[in-house]
């Protein structure tokens, strides 16, 4: 039998699912997305804990239930006027920009800061409701910056952990934000803090001494030696986490048939080099970026539209945000030109897919790819590269990656660039067509650098770094 009490219990705004409803009334549940479902599943899957989400539509939120990995889900339901003032505005139109360094402009709106509070009361509540006496609670993501604040309150015999998965801005970027000292006072509930990069726990640190918090020692990575004093004794710790993926699952192909791969390539032209992108459509992925680069080497007659192809994959995300329309509308126009100037009819030399696919299938197109482009202009891992990374375990293919990355901490064999700058994924780009024809010694040996790191630093590493840190204190 469920049990409706337990002693370990995730948060995050998104269920590892999402609820769809076809025209018959049926209800089925597919993969969600994006990065942070991508690597909370295996640590779900290992802890048997319950994880408390939205499933994905407005109004909706069936009773909770048990997968078969022996995961509780326990959905939560946004009515229209959360979704849009919680979701859509706060989260993915202020927060979301503001901490990707102003990519775009942040919008600042009273209405959707009280239903970001009102949402945020509602998750704090529902994870007091099932967790055990005594529990520890995970809270993801900058969706729910009040929660381990709330909580703290409602129940205090709770251990509470909280992890950013994006970047955190400068102290001087984060102080735009009208309820700046609410948000940081929320995150002061947790007894850890845990940010990907030791560039964001530092920008943390030096926000809350300016806020007026007692803050000593130095960041460190997957353990804690800075901290918060806190006024009553307490203490929160803060430090960084690079998540990772579940790498050897990634790596295996021994049940998954590699012919697949080479018929990929094959229907793509054998003899071209196949380039290749995975992304969210999100402005902060730098898409449109890499298209141009590709598109002004094709015309200064660097790269041949015979001899090369490009692929990109992007999963639909946040699709009524004007800036993501917007986004969606230049990277098409974008393909449609491309097309239009270098391929021909029946051989396009970019092919552009707007859906999300199976796992096994996004296996075979990263085997298959030659070259790999992630040129996000800020992101604060990017699981993306090291997921084309776990794949390569026979050490072909090269990774193009903006310096912009968490992952370009680790991944630093990679073809880096700056993707503010076309020239430079350019000459990234080329390099890396480079390496494949005339070195590709030299290019298996950054790729086999590459694969050790990722497989020596999974998600396992991530979240077990994380939840002994938490335990400690
Ligand atoms: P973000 O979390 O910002 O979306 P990440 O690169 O960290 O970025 O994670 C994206 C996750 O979504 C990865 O696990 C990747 O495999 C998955 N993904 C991205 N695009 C697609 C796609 N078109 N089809 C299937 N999975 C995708
Ligand atoms: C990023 C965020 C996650 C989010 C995901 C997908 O990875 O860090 O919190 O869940 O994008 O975005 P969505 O808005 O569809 O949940």
């Amino acid at each position: 039998m469920m049990s409706d009490k337990h002693d370990f219990v995730v948060v995050a705004n998104r269920l590892p699912v999402d609820l769809q409803t076809s025209p018959d009334g049926k209800r089925t549940w597919t993969p969600s997305p994006g990065g942070l479902v991508t690597a909370l599943t295996p640590v779900l899957r290992k802890n048997q804990g319950c994880w408390v989400g939205w499933p994905g539509v407005i109004d909706d939120a069936p009773e909770p239930f048990c997968t078969e990995d022996g995961v509780t889900l326990h959905p939560l339901k946004l009515n229209i006027t959360e979704y849009q003032g919680f979701y859509e505005g706060f989260s993915n139109a202020t927060l979301w920009p503001l901490y990707h360094d102003l990519i775009v402009t942040p919008q600042y709106d009273r209405e959707w800061w009280h239903t970001y509070r009102e949402v945020n009361l509602r998750f704090a509540d529902e994870v007091a409701s099932v967790a055990a006496h005594g529990a520890t609670v995970w809270v993801q993501d900058y969706q729910l910056h009040l929660v381990p604040g709330i909580l703290r309150q409602k129940r205090p015999d709770l251990t509470i952990g909280f992890f950013l998965h994006i970047p955190f801005p400068s102290a001087d970027l984060f102080q735009q934000v009208p309820w700046r000292e609410e948000l940081v006072r929320g995150l002061m509930g947790a007894d850890l803090i845990g940010f990907q990069l030791e560039s964001g726990a530092r920008n943390f640190l030096e926000l809350a001494s300016r806020q007026g918090y007692d803050t000593h020692g130095e960041v460190s990575t997957r353990e804690v030696s800075a901290f918060i004093n806190l006024s009553g004794g307490r203490r929160v710790g803060v430090g960084s986490f690079p998540i990772s993926i579940d790498s050897a699952e990634m790596a295996d192909f021994t049940t998954v048939d590699l012919g697949g791969a080479e018929r990929i390539h094959a229907e793509l032209g054998k003899e071209r080099t196949v380039i290749l992108g995975v992304d969210r459509l999100d402005y902060t992925k730098g898409i449109l970026q890499r298209l141009i680069a590709f598109e002004e080497l094709l015309e200064s007659g660097a790269l041949d539209p015979q001899e090369v192809a490009m692929v990109q994959l992007a999963t639909p995300s946040r699709e009524r945000i004007d800036h993501y329309r917007l986004a969606r509308s230049r990277v098409e126009e974008a393909v449609g030109r491309i097309n239009g100037r270098f391929g021909q009819i029946g051989r396009p030399v970019v092919h552009y897919q707007h859906t999300s696919v199976n796992k096994t299938t996004l296996r075979r197109y990263y085997r298959m790819a030659d070259i790999m482009m992630v040129t996000p202009f800020k992101d604060g891992m990017n699981l993306v590269a090291k997921e084309f990374v776990a794949c390569h375990g026979d050490f072909s293919g090269a990774l193009v990656l903006s310096e912009f990355a968490g992952a370009a901490d680790e991944l630093t064999q990679a073809y880096l660039c700056n993707p503010f700058d076309i020239e430079s994924v350019k000459t990234a780009l080329r390099s890396a067509f480079r390496g494949l024809r005339d070195q590709p010694d030299a290019l298996a040996q950054r790729m086999q650098i590459m694969h050790e790191q990722v497989l020596s630093h999974d998600v396992d590493l991530w979240s077990t770094s994380f939840l002994t840190a938490l335990g400690k204190k």
